[in-house]
């Protein structure tokens, strides 16, 4: 339930809307009430309501009335997720062999690339794909190492990238994937028709067929979208009646920020729902996860304030911080005795040259890890915080909704209080089927972040009719819509995402990260395995990210699978025999043996 101060600050008519829409038993009286009266019904329906309609502790017990999917590996997979929360993920040594051939790989990539620009150079081969001469008297817009690598490492495997999904499908586990065909060497892609398209030179096969307008698309499982819990595919079961119905009474945007007229009732329900779900006083909700990081980071802090950013945050928290104008120190990823060391050098040593103290410090970290499917160590961090008196901001992108027993996030699932955490963001757009993020504090830092922010003065709120998506989430996932989804959902999604995690490793295959995660990067190292690796599986009907450099180090590139509570078993073991396939053809299996 909404804290009591942020409850004061609303108007009668938004209070009145909220009552209507979040209270269980709503008072047939209720348009004729006074406002103190209105607050008192919501904290006694709060103390009443919270307990029973939060799924219970045991989410991920089955009943005797259900059919677990996976009671034959029921306690391996139990005591493999035990064992996980007590021990750090598993360190896997790049083996001389792997790390030799992904340097020689890139190196022959970068040669040729070198070759055939200066061919095309001088002699005017394939000229058109030389960067365009500049505009006379002006330096060249794009010349540099990224054009240089767009074009002759990017291109050759971009096949693998931005492939369009077929109308209607989104972020289904079972989608279908528009096949496309290129004429130029990988330059340009056009999706392939039968109609308009001769000479197509994808490969037919089981997985292929032809839509109406002859656009060739191949039916996949998804193995790639965020779609942690699972709402893209029941999304017309769970959603589609509220966000239908809004849509009647609320616009598709309000075409204005939200400091000036921007702020629809709804965006104002889903803030004191995030403040409630995350037990903080107040939450404001802004229209994307990125630009909340981008432009809170610096409203929060300013030259004289310094960060301090684990090794492998998110890289809109590198940008909010570069923005920012603090001083920036990184610690290594997830370790708290190295966050130990900086912060009391930092400490000791002040700012450089005056050796005044920071002005404060904040301590940046996320609850999962995107590219390393890896938890935060949140207890050590909060006490190393603790310890030294200073700020703590976490980032619960990809764990809120999707880790802890009631998808509370990392905190719960580590066993911090929120309390402990001075600033919890996260973002909408992975396990609640929307988008935008959010920030949730303590009420004097939200309503500074209302008025300094860039993100609240300067740019178009959120979709109302997203935040009703959002919205009616949240009460599946809180119980409150009747129903046992949410718990079904959390506990679908932890069991599908252990299993896989089990048979990956069961393969022999580099697997990053931690169980009850639901993010599992698989390590393929070399360049040319990036893009056979995706290709292969596309051939099989798999559709699975695959992460090369520069978004991750030289020598860690990476297949990324994200699991859903909407997989189901089955989906799971086919996917497991086609990516076994696909590992011994690649040559992965470094587990087991040297040379993969
Ligand atoms: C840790 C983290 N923070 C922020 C974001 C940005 O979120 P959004 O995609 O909602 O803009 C992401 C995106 O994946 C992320 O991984």
């Amino acid at each position: 339930m909404p804290s009591t101060s942020s409850l004061k600050q609303m108007k009668v008519a938004e209070l009145r809307s909220l009552a209507m829409s979040t209270l269980p038993e709503v008072p047939s009286n209720l348009s004729k009430m006074k406002k103190a009266d209105i607050i008192d019904l919501f904290q006694v329906t709060s103390s009443s309501s919270s307990s029973s309609s939060s799924p219970s502790a045991d989410t991920y017990k089955y009943d005797s009335s259900e059919v677990d999917p996976y009671s034959d590996v029921r306690s391996r997979l139990e005591s493999l997720a035990a064992h996980s929360a007590a021990n750090p993920p598993p360190e896997h040594h790049i083996t001389l062999f792997a790390a030799f051939t992904t340097y020689l790989g890139y190196a022959v990539l970068i040669c040729v690339g070198h070759l055939r620009d200066f061919f095309g150079l001088t002699l005017s081969i394939g000229s058109r794909y030389v960067p365009a001469t500049p505009r006379t008297g002006c330096a060249p817009l794009l010349k540099s190492w990224d054009n240089f690598y767009n074009r002759r490492l990017y291109h050759r495997i971009q096949d693998c990238f931005n492939r369009p999904v077929g109308g209607g499908e989104g972020a289904k586990c079972r989608m279908k994937v528009m096949e496309r065909v290129s004429y130029d060497g990988n330059k340009t892609m056009t999706v392939a028709n039968r109609k308009t398209n001769k000479n197509t030179q994808f490969q037919d096969g089981e997985y292929n067929e032809t839509d109406a307008e002859g656009d060739v698309v191949r039916r996949c499982l998804n193995l790639g979208s965020y779609n942690y819990l699972g709402f893209a595919d029941d999304w017309n079961e769970t959603c589609e009646e509220d966000v239908l119905s809004t849509l009647s009474v609320a616009p598709v945007s309000c075409s204005s920020p939200r400091v000036e007229v921007g702020t629809h009732l709804l965006h104002r329900e889903l803030e004191l729902l995030v403040a409630r779900f995350l037990g903080k006083d107040d939450a404001l909700v802004l229209n994307m996860g990125f630009n909340t990081n981008a432009t809170t980071i610096p409203a929060l802090v300013q030259k004289g304030d310094l960060i301090i950013s684990d090794q492998l945050n998110h890289t809109s928290i590198v940008s909010g911080a570069r923005a920012s104008g603090a001083a920036v120190r990184v610690f290594k990823h997830n370790d708290h005795h190295d966050l130990d060391a900086v912060l009391r050098e930092a400490i000791v040593m002040g700012i450089p040259r005056t050796r005044r103290p920071w002005n404060k410090i904040v301590v940046m970290v996320e609850g999962i890890y995107s590219m390393e499917g890896e938890y935060c160590n949140l207890k050590n961090i909060v006490e190393v915080c603790k310890r030294y008196g200073v700020y703590l901001y976490l980032d619960e992108a990809h764990s809120i909704g999707a880790m802890g027993k009631t998808g509370r996030g990392c905190c719960e699932y580590t066993g911090v209080d929120t309390k402990d955490v001075d600033v919890l963001m996260g973002t909408f757009t992975k396990s609640f089927g929307g988008m935008g993020g959010y920030i949730a504090a303590s009420q004097d830092v939200v309503d500074y972040l209302r008025t300094k922010c860039a993100g609240s003065i300067f740019h178009n709120s959120l979709s109302p009719i997203v935040c009703q998506q959002i919205i009616t989430a949240f009460k599946v996932i809180m119980g409150e819509d009747g129903t046992k989804n949410g718990r079904n959902k959390l506990r679908a999604l932890r069991d599908n995402s252990n299993y896989m995690r089990m048979r990956l490793t069961d393969m022999g295959l580099h697997v990053l990260g931690n169980y009850d995660s639901p993010i599992m990067p698989v390590l393929l190292y070399n360049p040319t395995k990036i893009a056979a690796f995706s290709r292969e599986c596309f051939k099989r009907g798999l559709a699975v990210v695959v992460v090369g450099f520069p978004a991750v180090p030289i020598l860690m590139s990476r297949a990324r699978f994200c699991v859903s509570a909407g997989h189901t078993r089955k989906d799971l073991d086919d996917a497991l025999v086609k990516i076994e396939e696909v590992a011994d053809l690649c040559k992965l299996r470094y587990a087991r043996s040297t040379f993969g």
